[in-house]
């Protein structure tokens, strides 16, 4: 399957800024536009449960998507276009998806911004688990 294996733990870089909710005030008003579900994936198995590892993610550069398994069994899928400045977010990392433009953060759970300039979440995608097989749309 396409993709990068994100589970590899580093030193984490300091996080200087937090999401706009806290330095500006106004969390979510950089909101993007929902982006469709990629084309040609929609209603097709694009990676097998265990491809996702538990706690992390998955980047389908592709597809523009990433995939989550913030507790063993739930999975998540959203956009992986930042919606700080438009960069594909870089890896999954210490229960987090980062973009390695400028060091915005957001949670695997939910997509919600923790670490700004962001200020808006990671749009998710419905996804849904058949038998051992991940499936977005
Ligand atoms: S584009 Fe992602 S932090 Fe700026």
């Amino acid at each position: 399957m396409p993709g990068r294996d994100l589970t590899r733990r580093g030193a984490l870089g300091a996080v200087g800024v937090t999401c706009g909710a806290a330095v500006l005030g106004a969390c979510g008003s950089n909101a993007p536009a929902t982006p469709a579900v990629p084309p040609g994936i929609k209603g097709k198995v694009i990676a097998k449960t265990a491809d996702i590892p538990v706690g992390g993610g998955k980047v389908f550069d592709d597809w523009k998507l990433v995939v989550t398994q913030p507790s063993a069994g739930v999975f998540k899928a959203y956009t992986a276009t930042c919606p700080h400045a438009g960069c594909a977010v870089g890896r999954v990392r210490d229960g987090v998806i980062e973009c390695p433009c400028h060091g915005s953060q957001f949670a695997i759970d939910s997509g919600k911004c923790v670490a700004g300039p962001a200020e808006a979440p990671l749009v998710a995608f419905p996804l849904k688990v058949q038998n051992d097989g991940i499936v977005v749309g």
